[in-house]
């Protein structure tokens, strides 16, 4: 089964509206000929609809890093998936690490985020990963099982069928230090059997599985030569847009 690739960057909580504007406007430029590879960036809320002008008619798409779960009322400081969508965003991340270990992100409420995600027609990118413990405690899979059932409870096949899973290892965030290509494979192998066993063997061929903890152009090459992996989450790597656009090329590094 082909899968179309897809690189996307996670801005976090860095870059201003006009620095957003910046990145995008050189990241356009460097991958106007790129066919193969969907290409996402989630900058801040408020520099959403800033870039949303820029990668307008490009192959850039827009996506968010949260969202809350309710339609719409008194939530002060929250914003929802209708929002999202008319700010241009067609991708919504949910469940970061950091927004489980931060912001105390329960798999529940994922599970009510990607169903708002769903109905908006928001492409939801769903966070799971072990922290370094549950690692060393061997509940890797266990951990993933978790997140993954509860983070889809009640979902039938049909309705998750565009969703993207991304497999970011927590203790390989921000560290400098990826996964190696043996355990991603290892994972991604399992994820792909989780889908398959909980929904449908349609369902885990069409899921795209991307890896996410310390990708940078020096290692997505090996990355993307394993058979499950089907992309990138990229954090750091993603801010420079040169360093970027080096990662979504990794094809002319294969
Ligand atoms: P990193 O972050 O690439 O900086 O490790 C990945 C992520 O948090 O999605």
């Amino acid at each position: 089964m082909k899968r179309t690739p897809m690189i996307a960057g996670n801005w976090k909580m860095f870059k201003t509206g006009p620095e957003a504007v910046q990145t995008a406007l050189r990241l356009v430029a460097g991958c106007r000929d790129v066919t193969d590879v969907d290409i996402m960036i989630a900058p801040a809320f408020v520099a959403l609809s800033l870039v949303a002008q820029i990668v307008k008619n490009t192959p850039v798409r827009l996506g968010a890093q949260n969202l809350y779960f309710e339609k719409q009322g008194a939530f002060t400081g929250e914003i929802s998936a209708d929002m999202l969508k008319a700010a241009g965003a067609a991708y919504v991340i949910i469940g970061h690490s950091e927004r489980r270990q931060h912001f105390f992100e329960t798999d529940e409420a994922v599970c009510k985020k990607i169903r708002a995600a769903v109905t908006a027609n928001l492409t939801p990118i769903l966070c799971v990963g072990e922290t370094e413990a549950q690692r060393d405690q061997e509940k890797t899979f266990l951990t993933l099982d978790k997140q993954v059932s509860d983070g889809l409870q009640g979902f039938g096949p049909d309705e998750i069928k565009d969703l993207i899973l991304a497999y970011e290892p927590v203790w390989a965030i921000g560290t400098g230090k990826s996964a190696s290509v043996a355990q991603v494979k290892e994972v991604h192998q399992y994820l792909r059997s989780l889908l398959e066993k909980r929904f449908s063997p349609d369902l885990a061929q069409t899921i795209r599985i991307l890896y996410g903890g310390s990708v940078k152009p020096e290692n997505i090459a090996d990355l993307m030569r394993i058979e499950d992996v089907d992309g990138a989450l990229v954090g750091g790597a993603s801010l420079d847009a040169d360093t970027f656009t080096k990662i979504i090329k990794f094809d002319t590094i294969l």
